[in-house]
């Protein structure tokens, strides 16, 4: 494929293809001297519509590590803010002849939308409540080399998973790959027809901790709420926050993760989070690099392949 723009478009050879390839540049990122060359000569173009930390900086890190040419674009200073649409702004960086666009937008399908319009390769880097690929990806790296496999795991999902795009990413990743998933959260943050997925549901959080290998923790967004029920943050620390009673009823070797940014004192202690013997959440920062670099890797390889047939005139 050209695009990465969602788990559901991957098949399980495929996530294995990128996790295989994401080692190998674990290794590399570990090294004093990070350079590999799968980019080079390549120009990588990064829109941020929303906020980001971890992603923007990994996929800019990781463009780097491969020798590409990285623009950020500063969406707040860009003729986005004079009213210019997404797709004429994407035309207009696609006639500068990008080689990949690492695009995230509050709007779920946007991305999308964007990828049918431009000849580079799109990486989809959160669209809405829709996808975040990359997130489910380095989720399973983290998850493959901590309990070492990526099948038959009882993974429980908790918190806000109506309005999260890494719980939809991850639960269509993890029930590719043969894992147990428990959604657990209030039934205001659950979306409709979850069960019908296949996973079970859990309103009460040890219940739903019971036996899990991996605990998931998600942010309340209150910034996707439209103004509907937000919770009492202190309430829902009682009732959904994890501590260690909570966290005690899954497996004694359970990992904790979260994609963050994280709201210590809201779904999550401090002291779990910063439990070295639980915590997995700074692995998850750092096979995020290694993962967009594989990804990357991926997509140019696909990229340069599509462009000599087109060259050779096959297609
Ligand atoms: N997990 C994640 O997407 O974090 P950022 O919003 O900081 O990129």
């Amino acid at each position: 494929a050209r695009h990465l723009l969602g788990i559901e478009h991957l098949a399980p050879e495929e996530i294995r293809a990128v996790l295989d390839l994401a080692e190998k540049y674990v290794e590399l990122n570990q090294r004093t001297i990070k350079h590999a060359d799968a980019l080079q000569g390549m120009t990588q173009i990064n829109m941020f519509f929303e906020p980001s930390t971890r992603t923007q900086a990994s996929f800019e890190l990781a463009g780097k590590r491969l020798g590409a040419d990285v623009m950020n674009m500063g969406v707040q200073h860009s003729s986005v803010k004079k009213g210019e649409t997404l797709i004429d702004t994407a035309l207009t960086l696609n006639a500068m002849q990008p080689d990949l666009l690492v695009v995230r937008h509050p709007a779920s399908g946007a991305v999308d939308l964007l990828a049918q319009k431009v000849k580079c390769s799109v990486l989809n880097a959160g669209d809405g409540r829709h996808e975040h690929p990359t997130q489910a990806l380095l989720d399973a790296l983290t998850i493959r080399r901590a309990k070492g496999r990526i099948q038959r795991l009882t993974v429980a999902i908790c918190g806000d998973i109506a309005h999260s795009r890494v719980a939809r990413s991850n639960l269509i990743l993890l029930g590719k790959m043969e894992n147990r998933i428990r959604l657990v959260g209030p039934p205001t943050l659950m979306p409709s027809g979850v069960s019908e997925l296949g996973c079970e549901v859990h309103e009460d959080m040890k219940a739903g901790l019971e036996g899990a290998d991996v605990v998931m923790m998600l942010r309340l967004q209150k910034e996707r709420m439209d103004g509907g029920f937000i919770p009492s943050e202190r309430e829902y620390y009682h009732r959904y926050g994890l501590d260690a009673e909570k966290l005690a009823a899954a497996k004694a070797d359970a990992i904790v993760m979260h994609p963050g940014p994280m709201n210590r004192g809201v779904e999550i202690d401090g002291e779990i989070a910063d439990d070295i013997n639980r915590s997995v959440i700074q692995d998850q920062v750092e096979m995020g690099v290694a993962v967009r670099m594989a990804c990357m890797d991926l997509l140019a390889r696909n990229l340069r392949a599509e462009r000599g047939r087109q060259a050779a005139g096959v297609m």
